[in-house]
């Protein structure tokens, strides 16, 4: 059956809501309670067309998933549709068009920083400021990339590095660097395959991928698209829902689809507040499959916070024991800020951590993660708990050039994680632009680890690093400039 655009309109409240998708006509009435991500965001779209909006952020398939069949009411009359909707539709496509256009040959990008400023001018608003922000006044964020200016190296000479191997193995599992893919939400607010574009390069060059609970394509799409050989190896960053029950699912659904590892996040109990992300008001919250049906969520503080609300901010350590009583994959706590929780995970028997701020997005004035990695490979070394088989310490948090992660490893990290360059690579290029991205850091860590002479990862030894600076921090005040500087696009703030 057609309906008319007018009909649809007339369905425009909380108890009697049509909304349309991709020119479906669908009541929304009953599930409005349900949906994960709120009432308030299907009230907005009572009577409309929300496709838009809910597009980026909704795995294919979760219309049918979430929704009985009874409530499609039909296709949507083409004809109908005033003029004035059409053209508001054809701008916005018009624009995102225009985004896209004149952008470099990706050979034009000579290093991950060229790649951001690309992805700046691709991104919708929303979109660059969801990835962009940081917490508070970005000291953290800023912080993440000063410290490396304070590790100088003390390479050795006459070494043979005619070869150059930057293999290694993570919990196990071969990787060509000693780089991984972390977990960040949304990732087709950049491009609508999302998290997909991450496995396909990550595939190609052989490195692993962290799975977000929180992706915009489901963990089943996404193991989904692992190559005919399984690769790449996937690991499965969690939140932990107040539910008990749905962490467990989600654990087993992991396990099912062959992830090899769970990082449970564990620095973010509440979600930072991040201005720049929540100056969008961020339209809608897809990714979110956990939250209690009916509860409202703050609509007007971005999409962090918007998607985010189901985390439990009572997990202990408690939490953590009953996790390993629950699976056989190694656990790993991703958000680990200094050197006694570091070694209460390895206490505790855990797999590893991972030493992180979260990108500068959680605490601010949270301290780097290589400053923590110093004090935590001592703190461990003393109690004869590193190095260790079967404890592994990673890093992540502004990591952008070869020599970054170098440096990391030289101190003890087994690899590095690293975030936002690979969603900004491939919501311009695609998957070439994360591999571009990889061969860049490639070439970047191959060149150095002959500058530093050091053949393989092995060679790269904790001499090798002067770390005599590393706590001399600067002033670490905020300058009211500090947004504005880093964000090129600049409009919103
Ligand atoms: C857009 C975005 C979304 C993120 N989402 C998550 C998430 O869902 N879970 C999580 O544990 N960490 C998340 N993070 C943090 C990253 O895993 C990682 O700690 C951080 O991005 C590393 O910093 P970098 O972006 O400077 O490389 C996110 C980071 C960004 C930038």
């Amino acid at each position: 059956m057609k309906i008319s655009y007018q009909e649809v309109s007339k369905h425009n409240t909380r108890e009697d809501c049509y909304v349309i998708l991709y020119n479906k006509v669908y009541d929304m009435s009953e599930f409005i309670p349900h949906h994960p991500g709120g009432p308030q965001i299907i009230v907005k779209y009572a009577g409309k067309d929300a496709t838009a909006v809910f597009d980026p952020v909704h795995a294919p398939g979760t219309i049918e998933k979430h929704l009985p069949k009874e409530k499609f009411i039909g296709e949507l009359d083409l004809d109908t549709v005033p003029q004035e909707v059409r053209d508001a539709a054809n701008a916005a496509q018009k624009e995102e068009e225009d985004r896209r256009k004149n952008i470099p040959p990706l050979s034009g990008c000579l290093n991950l920083f060229d790649l951001e400023l690309v992805g700046s001018r691709v991104l919708s608003n929303m979109a660059w400021a969801y990835y962009s922000s940081a917490a508070d006044d970005m000291a953290t964020y800023n912080e993440n990339r000063d410290v490396f200016r304070r590790i100088w190296f003390r390479p050795r000479i006459l070494r043979n590095v005619k070869n150059i191997d930057l293999s290694t193995r993570i919990l196990g599992h071969h990787t060509t660097l000693p780089i991984y893919i972390t977990a960040t939400a949304l990732g087709r607010l950049g491009h609508p395959d999302g998290e997909m574009n991450l496995t396909k390069a990550a595939a190609r060059e052989g490195i692993t991928q962290m799975v977000p609970t929180l992706a915009s394509c489901s963990a089943e799409e996404i193991a989904g698209a692992r190559d005919e050989n399984g690769a790449p190896t996937q690991f499965f960053q969690l939140y932990v829902n107040s539910d008990r029950r749905v962490a467990e699912e989600m654990i087993h659904n992991a396990e099912k689809l062959g992830f090899k590892g769970i990082f449970v996040t564990v620095d973010a109990p509440q979600l930072g507040r991040r201005e720049r992300d929540m100056r969008t008001h961020f339209e809608d919250s897809g990714s979110d499959v956990q939250k209690k049906s009916g509860e409202d969520v703050q609509r007007d503080e971005g999409a962090a916070r918007a998607i985010s609300s189901f985390i439990d901010p009572s997990l202990d350590w408690n939490d953590i024991v009953w996790m390993k009583s629950v699976t056989r994959l190694p656990i790993i706590l991703k958000g680990v800020q200094c050197w006694e929780d570091a070694v209460m995970a390895a206490e505790f028997g855990l797999a590893g951590v991972v030493l992180s701020n979260h990108g500068g997005r959680q605490l601010d004035f949270a301290r780097s993660s290589v400053e923590i990695l110093a004090e935590t490979v001592d703190a461990l070394k003393e109690r004869g708990l590193f190095p260790r088989p079967g404890f592994e310490i990673f890093v992540d948090g502004g990591f952008r050039r070869g020599t970054d992660v170098l440096k990391a490893i030289a101190m003890g990290a087994t690899a590095v994680g690293i975030g936002r360059p690979f969603l900004y690579a491939y919501s311009a290029y695609g998957p070439d632009g994360v591999v571009h991205a990889l061969r860049l850091l490639r070439a970047e860590m191959e060149m150095n680890m002959r500058l530093i002479g050091a053949p393989t990862l092995k060679d790269l030894v904790p001499e090798m690093v002067d770390l005599k600076a590393l706590h001399h921090r600067g002033s670490g005040a905020p300058t009211s400039d500090d947004t504005t500087v880093f964000n090129p696009k600049g409009s919103k703030i």
